[in-house]
């Protein structure tokens, strides 16, 4: 059985984040083809300009028990002032089908928020999510995060302008 366990970089009680490894290439690639037409992050072909203008942090979800790896977290820089200060991180997360609704997204996201307080000097950490989206805002609240408005038509996805609710954890909150 693979072990997971001594390279986590952040640990919970049934996940664990750790740094996606060379192996892991072909698992990506299966997710990446796999990936469900029509979900929420559907969002068809990437920018080109993508990498150079929003570089994207990546960890992978891992299963304590057995190690299996359950989907990714990613991360970006987003900037609400030209100071160093209002700098944030807007994160994301995928699942596979067969780990969702299982606790495991609201475990992952608030070990990812609790990873980058630790381990960088943002104030802020932020995600955005479909109105329609229930699973993902239910899963970001039970990770502390708090709604805190709308983004109008915000996201392109599947040939229509989407509206999505702006969630926000700071520094100070304790939940
Ligand atoms: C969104 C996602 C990360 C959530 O992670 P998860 O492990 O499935 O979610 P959790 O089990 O932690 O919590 C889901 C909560 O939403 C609730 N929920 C799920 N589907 C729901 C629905 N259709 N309506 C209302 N509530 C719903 C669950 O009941 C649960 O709440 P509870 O624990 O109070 O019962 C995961 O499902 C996923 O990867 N989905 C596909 C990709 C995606 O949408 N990513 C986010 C894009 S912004």
């Amino acid at each position: 059985m693979d072990d997971c366990t001594d390279d986590l970089e952040v640990r919970g009680n049934r996940v664990g984040l750790r740094a996606l490894r060379p192996s892991d290439s072909e698992l990506l690639a299966n997710w990446s083809r796999s990936r469900v037409l029509g979900e929420f992050n559907d969002l068809g072909p990437h920018d080109e300009d993508l990498k150079a203008s929003m570089p994207a942090a990546h960890l992978l979800v891992v299963a304590l028990a057995g190690c299996s790896p359950l989907g990714d977290v990613s991360w970006h820089l987003v900037r609400h002032g030209p100071n160093r200060g209002s700098r944030a991180w807007n994160i994301g997360i995928n699942l596979v089908p067969a780990a969702r609704g299982q606790g495991f997204g609201s475990e992952a996201q608030r070990l990812l928020a609790q990873h980058l307080f630790a381990t960088t000097d943002v104030n802020r950490v932020e995600a955005s999510t479909d109105v329609e989206n229930l699973a993902e805002q239910r899963s970001l609240e039970k990770a502390g995060f708090r709604r805190e408005g709308v983004l109008r038509q915000a996201q392109f996805r599947a040939g229509a302008w989407h509206d999505l609710y702006l969630y926000g954890r700071v520094r100070s909150d304790r939940s």
